[in-house]
């Protein structure tokens, strides 16, 4: 039986669309979200995720300035670049590009984002709210494969999740996410890296199996649980003379061959990539929403769970009714 396809374009698309009504509710009250993207240098992948960030900003209706500095901007400018985007009341998101030229210390660039603004998630801050499981804000990857798996009805919560890959913005984060207390978490998780002995075996156990490596389609169909839920994060692009580009992108997992054997498996494009970009949206509106004292969607929510007052029906003594009435007027905030 080949596996139902997780399809990341379509849950983001469901996500923007819950994403406007917040923006147009923060618009009424004067509020547009912003968000900075900052690049240093000219890679042509960063470029190309920059303005990929530029015009979902765009769609959404949200502020966005795109900074593009020379490769040899040195690490005092874009630390003061940073400082007046903290400063700035216009941006409520700030995201520096990675990888920074060889000179700029990454972390030191990471850690001058103040992290109210930080919506990558990755200032040690966030990184340590998102651990303990506080409020602070999730790194988009993670926390978009979280989304994917609730909202394909591949609910974490009592399986066996195994993470292949430990880096910091995609395996660790997506460990410690899905290992929470917390609805869409509580999963039993295994980490897995390149010093992990024999791998098959590890990834076999996976109820949930989530390939954040790095090589193309090193996941087989023999290293995966009959009926598991597949999360490929790769992004590869190899060569390939018969594309229109002479390249096409694959994933981490051997789609074809394991889509047969799995129940659930994200294609590659269209699978975790749409959702990154999606999840630094929300990131932004919600940094926006904290600052206007506003929880997102709490107006909806609100709403929908305001006391209603006892209805006078024919069949309802009045006595009753009034009773229930006064209960009523104490109980409304
Ligand atoms: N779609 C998206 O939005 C998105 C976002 C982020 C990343 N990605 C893609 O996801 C992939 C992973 O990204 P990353 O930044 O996490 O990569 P990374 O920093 O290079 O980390 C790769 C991880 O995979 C492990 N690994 C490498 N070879 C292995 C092997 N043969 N067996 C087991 N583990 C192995 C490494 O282990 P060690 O720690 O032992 O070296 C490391 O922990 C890349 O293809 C990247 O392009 C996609």
């Amino acid at each position: 039986m080949s596996a139902s396809i997780i399809k990341g374009s379509e849950i983001a698309e469901q996500i923007r669309e819950e994403l406007r009504t917040e923006i147009a509710a923060l618009k009424e009250k004067g509020i547009t979200p912003g968000l900075a993207v900052v690049l240093v240098g000219e890679d042509p992948a960063s470029q190309s995720y920059v303005r990929m960030k530029g015009k979902a900003c765009e769609d959404l209706g949200l502020f966005s300035q795109t900074i593009i500095r020379p490769a040899d901007t040195s690490e005092d400018e874009l630390l003061s670049l940073i400082d007046s985007l903290n400063a700035d009341p216009r941006i409520h998101g700030i995201l520096v590009q990675l990888p920074l030229p060889k000179h700029i210390d990454e972390n030191k660039v990471i850690l001058r984002i103040d992290p109210d603004k930080d919506v990558d998630g990755f200032h040690p801050i966030n990184v340590g709210k998102m651990l303990i499981g506080e409020p602070g804000f999730l790194p988009c990857t993670p926390h978009g494969i979280q989304e994917m798996l609730v909202r394909s009805g591949n609910d974490p919560e009592g399986k066996h999740v195994v993470v292949v890959g430990r880096s910091n913005i995609v395996g660790k984060p997506v460990a410690a996410i899905l290992v929470q207390k917390k609805k869409g978490a509580n999963a039993t998780v295994t980490l897995a890296h390149s010093r992990t002995k024999d791998l098959a075996s590890i990834t076999r156990m996976g109820d949930i199996l989530v390939a954040a490596i790095g090589s193309p389609e090193l996941i087989k169909a023999d290293m995966v649980k009959e009926g598991a839920v597949v999360i490929d994060v790769g992004s590869n692009r190899i060569e390939d003379p018969s594309a229109k580009k002479g390249y096409r992108w694959v994933g981490d997992v051997d789609f074809e061959n394991v889509k047969e054997k799995a129940s659930a498996i994200t294609p590659v494009p269209g699978g975790v990539g749409p959702m990154t970009i999606v999840m630094l949206m929300k990131n932004t509106v919600l940094s926006a929403s904290r600052s206007a004292g506003v929880t997102p969607g709490q107006g909806r929510a609100a709403a929908s769970k305001r006391p209603r007052p006892p209805v006078l029906a024919s069949n309802v003594p009045r006595a009753v009714w009034s009773m229930s009435m006064k209960t009523f007027k104490h109980t409304i905030p």
